[in-house]
């Protein structure tokens, strides 16, 4: 991964101002929470490894993170929120991601709550941590993960059991992709993105990410262990917390689950 190359594409007000890159870490989520516990590290810091030992996914699930292959990245954002509406800045993630896919041309779907799927298989995920002083956000790390250039047999080899249900941007392009021009190209797109909640707020970002999920009216089906959630999707809120209308007519909340629609 050539470092140089990114911040000459990069054109950003707060993102990537700084860029710290390591050839392996445990998490890259796991290492700048550390790092900015011991130093003052600013708003935008991004952390990308080629590879992770310990890659971390969301409930407790590891991250497969084979070397050279794929994108590992966190960024180290200092928004002024309350700890409660951290998930926005997974919505956050989210519409950079599919901006960035759909710049490749590849139709991607935002998944609620943290997933980009391309063709129903995953591309990429998004993990949101948070790090509190005295129940304020000290600083949050949204880590995200994107599948590049895993070839069908890599992914075969690596996760046998969810391999039907993972695919990477090479596989979708039939063509090998710079890993560079993608982190660059995602790392602008999330700088937009945080401008834009700086400027006008949770609410603009919430707008945003409903109309690039666009389950809003739609039948939808969550699975969270034995409950299973059916209804028109009718909205989410700011906490991320997904609202679904019954047949019943009785308004359920959903905190999170395996969605489909
Ligand atoms: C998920 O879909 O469950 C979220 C996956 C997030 C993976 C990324 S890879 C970079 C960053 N470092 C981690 O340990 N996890 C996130």
């Amino acid at each position: 991964m050539n470092i140089v190359e990114i911040k000459n594409k990069i054109d950003t007000q707060i993102v990537g101002k700084k860029i710290l890159f390591f050839e392996e870490v445990h998490s890259t989520n796991k290492y700048l929470y550390q790092l900015a516990l011991d130093r003052n590290l600013d708003d935008g810091t991004v952390l990308i490894s080629d590879s992770q030992t310990a890659g971390k996914g969301r409930l407790e699930r590891s991250w497969v993170s084979p070397k050279g292959k794929n994108l590992y990245i966190s960024i180290l954002l200092r928004p002024n929120i309350s700890p409660k509406t951290v998930s926005i800045f997974t919505f956050l993630a989210s519409c950079a991601l599919k901006e960035t896919f759909d710049g490749y041309g590849v139709g991607s779907k935002i998944k609620w709550p943290n997933d980009i799927l391309v063709q129903s298989k995953k591309i990429s995920g998004v993990l949101t941590e948070l790090k509190l002083n005295k129940n304020i956000v000290d600083y949050l790390i949204v880590g995200i993960g994107v599948n590049i250039n895993m070839d069908s047999d890599l992914i075969l080899n690596l996760m046998p059991d969810i391999s039907y249900k993972v695919t990477s941007l090479s596989i979708e392009l039939d063509r090998a992709v710079e890993r560079e021009e993608f982190a660059a190209e995602l790392i602008n797109n999330i700088d937009k993105y945080y401008i834009r909640f700086i400027k006008s707020g949770i609410s603009k970002i919430l707008s945003d990410w409903t109309k690039l999920w666009g389950a809003i009216g739609s039948m939808v089906e969550v699975v969270d262990g034995n409950n299973i959630y059916k209804g028109i999707a009718e909205k989410v809120d700011e906490n991320g917390f997904l609202y679904i209308r019954k047949d019943d007519g009785r308004l359920e909340k959903v905190i999170t689950g395996d969605f489909s629609f």
